[in-house]
């Protein structure tokens, strides 16, 4: 008999990627896709398996404790949880629908897993960005969470949540913490695809500060590839680090767009600074290299050119497909 992967968050930027590796990979598994669709997803980016019998989508909004229990009415063997508030800066004007989406959805998912005693694994998809700046050298997993925005500090708090129904029920959980991803179908107001359209444009590229802020950029395929790896041989439990050991500053990650668009290099313009916006994010991956034996197979030069690409194609109809709500115009850097 076939197994059923609940996939939270499906109808997002890194979701969809994951549902269609999945589909992709094992021919003989049933992915469900429970998404609230919410303002950042895009049913575009699921278009191609929509007829696929193996696939079927549920719109629920894990905050609402209802719509979770009637979810688990289905057998379910699997959990990938991306779903989640995504968006820094939309934490730092409101902070609400990140504690309902991000934590208390968390635990209405948990409760559910609890009660149904049919899943066998779950993995709960986190950040690098719940142990706040990291100045130098690359954090270890365990070390302490030290939030510096509102997302992170939800993020952050369903972590704990997942860790204590694991050490409490014995729920067979493993959390994954990756650095920031970057690819085809990411929403335009995350820092890349907004670097992209606004050098396509041929408009100024704002970036907040002085630019030098390091982030670790990851290719989603290379986070699918490592979540999949946790979900099928992880141990419940444990957490696991995922990145290049790479990081690039905001401002050079710009300059190597503009760089691939032909486009001249004094596009950038300096806006203000992000509200306790964290200078660097850098994890060490030794533990999931050395024990489930991933490491990412797409360098940053090729990713960020297939991206580029991609965005230089994107068509109206996948940028005006996002959610109910627009994605809001605003100053500065997304991510
Ligand atoms: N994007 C990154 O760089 C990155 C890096 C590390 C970890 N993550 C984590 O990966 C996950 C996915 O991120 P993404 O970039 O694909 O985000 P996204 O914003 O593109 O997608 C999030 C999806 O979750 C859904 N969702 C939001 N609230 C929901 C709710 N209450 N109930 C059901 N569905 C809901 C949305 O409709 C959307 O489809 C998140 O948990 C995020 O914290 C992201």
């Amino acid at each position: 008999m076939s197994r059923t992967i609940l996939v939270t968050g499906g109808t997002g930027f890194i979701g969809s990627h994951y549902i269609r590796y999945l589909l992709k990979r094992y021919p003989a598994v049933q992915v469900l896709n429970a998404d609230a669709l919410t303002y950042s997803a895009n049913r575009i980016n699921l278009k191609e398996v929509e007829g696929d019998s193996r696939y079927s989508f549920i719109r629920v909004d894990l905050s609402d404790p209802t719509e979770v229990k009637h979810l688990f009415e289905r057998k379910i063997d699997e959990v990938v949880h991306f779903a989640a508030e995504s968006h820094v800066d939309r934490s730092i004007q409101g902070a609400d629908v990140f504690i309902h989406s991000n934590i208390i959805g968390t635990y209405h998912l948990l409760e559910e897993v609890r009660r149904s005693q049919t899943v066998e694994r779950m993995v709960h998809i986190s950040t690098d960005e719940v142990y706040g700046s990291i100045p130098r050298g690359r954090t270890r997993e365990g070390e302490a969470l030290v939030p510096g925005n509102p997302y992170s500090a939800s993020k952050g708090s369903s972590d704990l949540f997942c860790l204590a129904y694991a050490n409490t029920y014995g729920l067979p959980l493993m959390i994954s913490r990756c650095t920031n991803n970057y690819g085809p179908n990411q929403h335009p107001e995350k820092f890349i695809p907004r670097m992209i359209l606004h050098a396509l444009q041929d408009r100024l590229l704002p970036i907040y500060g002085n630019g030098l802020q390091e982030r670790d950029w990851i290719h989603v395929e290379d986070h699918c590839a490592a979540v999949d790896r946790i979900r099928k041989r992880g141990e419940p439990g444990e957490i696991y680090h995922i990145g290049m050991e790479q990081t690039v500053s905001n401002r050079e990650i710009a300059r190597r767009i503009l760089t691939l668009l032909n486009k001249p290099g004094d596009r950038i313009r300096y806006v203000s600074d992000r509200p306790g916006h964290d200078l660097r994010y850098s994890l060490d991956t030794t533990k999931i290299r050395e024990q489930l034996s991933w490491s990412p197979q797409i360098s940053l030069e090729k990713g960020l050119q297939q991206t580029v690409e991609w965005y230089a194609r994107v068509d109206d109809e996948w940028l005006q497909s996002f959610g109910a709500v627009d994605p809001k115009e605003g100053e500065g850097n997304r991510e």
